[in-house]
């Protein structure tokens, strides 16, 4: 009993983001230290981890390396899920009960980013995930408001000559996300009117992502619901030199 109830505590990071941007690599290599050839995900898999070197978990600042607490702190579970469309309700499922989702990490290929396909995909799936945190905002019961939950938007791949720069992805997804919010909030109305009884009427206002208005859509919109996005660009694989995910293990000790 004691150890289940102990397990139940250690903070899960969500790994979440389209097939093939990563995940499973990533979980790999945060957990072995090493990659594999990775197969695309059918089943969400847990994996424990401990926070590589040098990073030093934010909640152990001022403990010194001796102390059991501070190794403790280190550890963390990294829920892996498949990205395929079909079996994304695994990663949505995670919103219904989040207790022990510390952060989210969304994985994005950076090269496929800069097509337009891979490019609305992402922005999609990662509209989805905002709303959902969204709604778990203003749903929340107690006038405090669930936990912050932030999101770590992961670039990958930046050893591929056609990735985009971080800074770029950004700008990008949430171009991109402004218009799944129009489109989303479109079919809405159209759906609305084709229903003219009003019995099954949508909350549009609940529906909509971030600030309303004419704006576009801006990450900075979900600090407003205790989000913060950060967007950091890195590789999991790349030649003989190995990856470099250094920026999104410094982020995630920023949240452990
Ligand atoms: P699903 O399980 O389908 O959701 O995909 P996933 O996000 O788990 O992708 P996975 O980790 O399986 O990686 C997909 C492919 O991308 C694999 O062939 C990896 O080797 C490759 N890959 C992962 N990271 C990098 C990287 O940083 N650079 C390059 N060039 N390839 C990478
Ligand atoms: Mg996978």
């Amino acid at each position: 009993y004691r150890k289940a109830a102990a397990a139940t505590n250690i903070p899960t990071f969500l790994l979440v983001g389209p097939s093939g941007s990563g995940k499973t690599a990533f979980a790999t290599l945060t957990e072995r230290n090493t990659t594999t050839q990775t197969h695309t995900s059918t089943t969400p898999l847990t994996v424990s981890a401990l926070l590589p070197e040098p990073h030093v978990p934010a909640s152990s600042h001022y403990r010194s390396p001796g102390d059991p607490a501070f190794e403790r702190s280190r550890r963390f579970l990294l829920l892996d899920t498949p990205g395929h469309g079909k079996l994304r309700h695994f990663a949505t499922a995670q919103f219904v009960d989040p207790k022990n989702v510390r952060a989210i990490v969304f994985v994005v290929d950076a090269a496929a980013i800069a097509e337009e396909a891979g490019l609305n995909e992402a922005a999609e799936y990662l509209h989805d995930i905002l709303l959902a945190l969204q709604q778990r905002y203003t749903s929340a019961k107690s006038s405090k408001g669930p936990k912050d939950i932030p999101v770590l938007v992961a670039a990958n791949k930046m050893d591929l000559f056609t990735a985009l720069p971080a800074n770029l992805v950004k700008i990008q997804l949430e171009k991109a996300i402004s218009e799944v919010r129009s489109s989303r909030a479109k079919a809405l109305r159209d759906a609305g009117a084709a229903l003219s009884g009003g019995e099954d009427e949508v909350d549009e206002e609940k529906e909509w992502l971030g600030e309303g208005g004419e704006g576009a859509f801006e990450f900075a919109q979900m600090r407003e619901i205790g989000t913060t996005v950060d967007v950091v660009g890195g590789n999991v694989i790349s030649g003989k030199e190995g990856g470099d995910v250094a920026a999104w293990w410094a982020w995630m000790a920023e949240h452990l």
